[in-house]
């Protein structure tokens, strides 16, 4: 009944290489959204689409996408061309969502935040996670003040490929882990350093470490690589009274809660009477929605576009995102060294 009477939006799609088909696919399916053109350079992906859907137009001229009556734009190219498509989006009065990382330069990503508040248009960026149910999770367990203080958190996200190359792993995997941990932590780095190596592609680094620093001491390790074996996406978040895993590989246990600690004694005289002691407590896996975080994202979008609101990843987070990477590129150039961000 409800999704009988909301507006309808005509949407385009830019680039369908290994995600843009994923953003049409949701645009085609979600009720109120119109698929209606989906543009890339390759002839082969145009001719993929047009089979799955035969009533979307296709062009290789994203210029024709948008003067083709599109309400809303989403942008799934190479990040060296999101700038130059969202700005002539917005410049045409499109409401757009471009994937991460939003661009590959602070300034152009603040150049985009303005031009969609005057234009009064969505920006959105494509932080996937954050429309994730179990990172949900996470965030509100740490911010009902469950876990207590955080201590630290470690992320990894390694696999083999895809290997890209216009950018390095850093810029390519860790606008995921950045933008999920400003998201659960609800605030900011002050301080990022990054060390790494490019084995495979000479000055592409493939593997990286990052350290962001947030205030209240909390540490975030982030470990990305498109060379391991294995394909990990977990993140560990240490609390003084809990910790949590989010394990994104896991089809259905996606979050596991240990109630595992360790507790200084309130006081001691002598050495023999100082203990600590060591709490190993129950596991549990709360029931997570199993909802597709995309489609949720997708939705989010267009109901943003219908009632006028501003997005959870909006133009500001995608900014975000990348003054770290920028910050994170920076100290990996300079052998590891930690580079103060303000805000
Ligand atoms: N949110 C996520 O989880 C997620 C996952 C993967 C990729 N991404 C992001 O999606 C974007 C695309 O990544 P990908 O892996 O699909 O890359 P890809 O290389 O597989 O696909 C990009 C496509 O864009 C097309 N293209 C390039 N220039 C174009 C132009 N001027 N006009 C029209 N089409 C053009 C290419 O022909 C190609 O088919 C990147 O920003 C990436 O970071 C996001």
């Amino acid at each position: 009944m409800y999704d009988k009477l909301i507006r309808n939006i005509k949407v385009g799609v830019i680039g369908c290489g290994y995600w843009g088909p994923k953003l049409a696919r949701n645009f085609n399916a979600i009720p109120g959204a119109d698929l209606h053109i989906v543009s890339d350079l390759r002839k082969d992906r145009l001719d993929h689409i047009a089979g799955l859907y035969p009533g979307v137009r296709v062009t290789r001229d994203y210029r024709e996408l948008l003067d083709s009556g599109v309400e809303a734009v989403a942008i799934a190219t190479p990040v060296s061309t999101h700038f130059e498509m969202a700005k002539a989006a917005l410049d045409r009065g499109k409401h757009i969502l471009v994937e991460k990382p939003l661009t590959d330069d602070s300034a152009q990503a603040q150049e985009l935040v303005d031009l969609a508040q005057d234009k009064g248009r969505v920006l959105m960026a494509g932080h996937t996670f954050e429309y994730n149910p179990a990172v949900d999770f996470l965030r509100d367990f740490i911010a009902g003040g469950k876990l207590g203080q955080v201590y630290y958190i470690n992320a990894t996200r390694v696999n083999l490929g895809i290997f890209q190359q216009d950018i390095n792993v850093v810029w390519d995997l860790a606008p995921h882990d950045i933008s999920i941990l400003l998201y659960i932590l609800g605030m900011e780095p002050t301080n990022v350093s990054a060390r790494g190596s490019a084995y495979v592609q000479p000055g592409i680094h493939d593997v990286a470490y990052l350290t962001l620093r947030f205030p209240g001491g909390i540490m975030a390790d982030v470990r990305v690589s498109w060379l391991d074996p294995c394909k990990i996406r977990r993140i560990t978040v240490v609390g003084s009274l809990k910790m949590i895993v989010y394990d994104d590989v896991e089809p259905v246990e996606k979050i596991k809660i240990y109630d595992k600690g360790v507790d200084m004694p309130p006081y001691s005289d002598t050495l023999e009477e100082f203990r600590l002691s060591y709490r190993y407590g129950d596991i549990t896996t709360p029931a997570i929605d199993s909802a597709e975080p995309l489609s949720l994202e997708c939705r989010h979008f267009l109901d943003c576009i219908r009632y006028d609101r501003t997005p959870r990843s909006d133009g500001a987070a995608g900014l975000r995102v990348v003054r770290i990477l920028e910050h994170a590129q920076q100290s990996l150039l300079n052998g590891g060294e930690g580079e103060a961000i303000s805000w």
